[in-house]
């Protein structure tokens, strides 16, 4: 059976109100964005992620920060820097960063997009609040499909090619295994070719073998992995396999940033015991 036909991704999107949550708690969000449900499983997971902490030094909203705040910080240095004037966040869910982004600088173009019934959710919310328009708007895409309405090509089409492009998916891409997430990132680079510059950003949860945590971390992927019905594989076992995995994928470059070495300009405590996630910056 090809990979596609076995993976799903109708179990993921609650983790959106989740996280959604997590980022209105830390000060960089609305309450627009915040769901009952996310408070609900906000609550019912907490002494879950305390025991986390105190048991084993894993603070889940340490890693949620570390990851929003590092893909914050090269968004901003894109724009000022690089004269990034469009966004694309695909898997956006229920974070504001398209609405904080606007708020910011009102000249770049913001597209979020996620499957049909979140980027519904997500435009509604944005419609009642009034910050829809021309400049921010909200796509349906799914990253499974290789073709149609819902796929790369329709989202990208309506973007001008000839200005600076970037494009962020966070919380996304270890939800599959990583045949399927080459195949999306393989896409998604014959996209961005199409465009005068272009650059990705993601978040990935590599398979840190050495790390001093790893059996508790495998554990606690487990029991995500069984709340979620889901799966949560780790992708790459250190740096090297990560960037020539984006490589084989089409990419010409990609720099892999370890947020630990960042937590003063990201606003974060020193770490406490070495970091799980990476960001990542990958240029066509
Ligand atoms: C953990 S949430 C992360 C949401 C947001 N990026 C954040 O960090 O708060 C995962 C998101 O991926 C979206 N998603 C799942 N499968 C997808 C797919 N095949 N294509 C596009 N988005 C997908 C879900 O709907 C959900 O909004």
């Amino acid at each position: 059976m090809p990979e596609r036909a076995r993976v799903s991704s109708a179990h993921i999107s609650p983790s959106a109100h989740y996280t959604g949550y997590v980022w209105y708690r830390h000060q960089l969000s609305d309450p627009t964005f915040v769901t009952p449900f996310g408070r609900f499983v906000h609550r019912l997971l907490w002494p879950l992620s305390w025991g986390a902490r105190a048991g084993f030094g894993l603070d889940i909203e340490r890693l949620l920060l570390q990851r929003h705040l590092q893909i914050d910080a090269l968004l901003r240095k894109a724009i000022e820097q690089d004269g990034v004037c469009q966004v694309v966040e695909i898997a956006c869910g229920l974070s504001p960063r398209g609405r904080r982004f606007r708020q910011r600088y009102p000249h770049v173009r913001y597209v979020e997009a996620d499957l049909p019934a979140m980027a519904a959710r997500k435009r509604l919310l944005l419609r009642e609040a009034g910050w829809l328009s021309l400049e921010h708007q909200v796509r349906s895409v799914d990253i499974l499909a290789e073709r149609g309405a819902h796929g790369l090509a329709s989202l990208f089409a309506e973007l001008d090619h000839r200005r600076p492009l970037l494009v962020i998916t966070e919380g996304l891409v270890n939800y599959f295994p990583l045949a399927v997430v080459e195949a999306f990132w393989t896409r998604l680079a014959e996209q961005l070719r199409g465009f005068a510059e272009a650059s990705y950003v993601t978040d990935l949860y590599p398979d840190l073998r050495e790390h001093p945590r790893y059996r508790q971390l495998r554990w606690g992927v487990e029991l995500i992995g069984r709340l979620t019905r889901g799966s949560y594989p780790l992708h790459y076992r250190d740096h090297a396999e990560i960037v020539a995995g984006f490589q084989r994928c089409g990419f010409r470059q990609a720099q892999v940033l370890d947020p630990d070495t960042d937590s003063a300009s990201l606003g974060l405590e020193p770490a406490r015991a070495p970091g799980l996630v990476r960001v990542i910056q990958a240029r066509v």
